[in-house]
């Protein structure tokens, strides 16, 4: 089976290609010829991975899976959330989204904070949908160089260095997206393995 990762990011599909049963190949947009950027319009991280997988479904009849992640403090509502990439503007600019964040944080106590992925599947039409969470707090200024996006000031529970300050196997092991993937990989595993 022909299965889409609704992404233009090669080395992601590259990452989960090689976690699936063989008899399900994976294809990314770029391998389908699609250039535009699919809308995130909807205000939740289902509502946005939803809109990707159902867009491929419905214009190529093919099946489908996407992801989004965010971010959620819990003194701020849940901000930067579904708005994570684009919280100090419209570039995806991690510097200015983090400056942004410990700005806003800086007169609350509770630093909790909690990455979540939400990964939709439209094999036929219905959706299914996989989540992976890790909670923690944010620290008050950036710790580490490695990683991307929120890493430097996020302190998953349980370690005292900040995700970008791990190692991306620790990362992937207790990370919001490596467990959203494992169990869309059992999953598919499970229901659609071929041999
Ligand atoms: P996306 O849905 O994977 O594109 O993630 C949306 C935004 O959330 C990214 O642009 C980052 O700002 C943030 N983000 C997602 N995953 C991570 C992560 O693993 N570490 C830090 N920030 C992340």
């Amino acid at each position: 089976m022909k299965l889409v990762f609704a992404t233009h990011n090669q080395n992601k599909v590259r990452e989960v290609q090689q976690l699936l049963p063989s008899g399900i190949e994976l294809v990314s947009l770029n391998d389908l010829g699609i250039t535009e950027v699919i809308p995130e319009t909807a205000n939740t991280l289902e509502g946005n991975a939803k809109l990707k997988s159902d867009y491929v479904y419905k214009n190529y009849n093919l099946p489908c899976f996407a992801d989004d992640t965010g971010l959620l403090v819990d003194a701020l509502n849940g901000e930067p959330g579904v708005y994570s990439a684009r919280y100090a503007g419209t570039r995806n600019d991690a510097h200015a989204n983090m400056d942004k964040l410990l700005k806003n944080l800086a007169d609350k106590e509770n630093r909790s904070a909690h990455f979540k992925t939400v990964i939709s599947l439209n094999l036929t039409g219905k959706t299914l949908f996989f989540e992976g969470i890790v909670t923690g707090e944010i620290i008050t200024s950036k710790k580490g160089d490695k990683g991307f996006g929120y890493d430097p000031i996020f302190r998953p529970e349980g370690y005292k260095e900040t995700f970008a300050e791990l190692p991306l196997e620790i990362k992937n092991k207790i990370g919001h997206r490596g467990k959203a993937f494992s169990k869309l990989i059992t999953h598919l595993n499970t229901h659609h393995a071929t041999n």
